[in-house]
């Protein structure tokens, strides 16, 4: 089977930095036809500047990056510092990035590459704030039916929010762009807290991270070493989500995951549960379902796909 056609739409961000590296270790599956940076961790400087450190890391400058929208569609940017630092990769100490930032906008190659493909090809997968595909189908409705499916990290249902009591943030920074995506008829498949909150890096694996020997794998440990600060904190849990990578894993492993095809839908209006997922997860509506919702995996078989593939960087 030929490799899936993939967009990266990312807010790096340690968990987007392994994302990223697990799909460029892994050409037979997964054709990264280039990173697009959203602004949502920290600033779209940041975002597109720490995704071309992340290119390098893994040796693969071949990859165009694209800075995409600096703010969410009609909302002040919040970010995450708090959780991956000033700088948004804090942790490693990796060189500022020689690879040159592509001239042309994130949203534009978005709506360019889909224009250019015949529909179903190219699937997006968005790790953050979802303000870069809402503009793209904004200005180009016409791409909309050539998505083959996206693939995202967002959203929370048993496991409420990790920003506000009530939103997941890569959905809280940008709702209505959620809402856009959300109401697209696009077929999505989303990895929510309730899964990722379940993909812990225990020391246990964080060590084996360590223990593949390369820059790459070191680089791994230290970043989830700094990132697990805020959900030992907060949760009490054995070590840090890694929320983003159950996207690019799923590509690979699809059968790693499990979920329901539910209806899921976005506030956009109550200031008390602004961005909040609100998936029909028990069917108690008759709203139409929209989207594959994953709430669990076998953690054990996603670190050791994550582990085998980074030691091939
Ligand atoms: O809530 C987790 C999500 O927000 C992840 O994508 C993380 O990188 C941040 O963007
Ligand atoms: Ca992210």
């Amino acid at each position: 089977m030929s490799a899936r056609k993939i967009i990266i739409d990312t807010d790096p961000g340690q968990d987007d930095a392994v994302a990223i590296l697990l799909a460029l270790a892994s050409p037979d599956e997964i054709d990264v036809l280039g990173l697009t940076a959203v602004a949502g961790n920290v600033p779209l400087d940041l975002t597109s500047k720490n995704a071309r450190i992340i290119c390098e890391l893994a040796g693969k400058v071949d990859v165009p990056v694209f800075g995409g929208c600096d703010r969410p569609l009609s909302r002040k940017l919040v970010t995450a510092e708090h959780v991956h630092g000033k700088t948004g990769l804090d942790g490693p100490d990796l060189p500022d990035p020689e690879m040159q930032l592509q001239e042309q906008h994130g949203v534009d190659f978005i709506i360019d590459t889909l224009r250019a493909h015949p529909a179903g090809r190219i699937t997006l997968c968005p790790l953050g704030p979802l303000t870069n595909i809402a503009t793209a189908f904004q200005k180009a409705p016409d791409v909309v039916d050539k998505v083959a499916e996206i693939v995202l990290m967002g959203g929370a249902y048993f496991e409420v929010g990790n920003i506000t009591p009530a939103a997941e943030f890569n959905i809280y920074v940008d709702p209505e762009a959620a809402d856009i995506v959300f109401r697209s008829g696009v077929p999505i498949t989303v990895m929510p807290l309730d899964v990722t909150h379940k993909a812990l890096v225990t020391k246990e694996r964080n060590d084996a991270f360590r223990n593949i020997g390369t820059p790459v794998g070191m680089a791994v440990a230290q970043m989830t070493d700094f990132f697990e600060r805020f959900d030992k904190e907060k949760y009490g849990s054995q070590g840090a989500p890694l929320h983003d990578p159950c996207v690019t894993a799923y590509l690979i492993r699809p059968e790693l995951f499990t979920g329901r095809h539910v209806n899921v839908e976005i506030e956009t209006t109550s200031e008390l549960t602004l961005g909040m997922t609100v998936a029909d997860w028990w069917r108690v509506t008759d709203r139409t379902p929209n989207a594959l919702f994953i709430g669990d995996l076998d953690a054990d078989g996603f670190f050791s796909l994550l582990t085998e593939r980074l030691a091939r960087l």
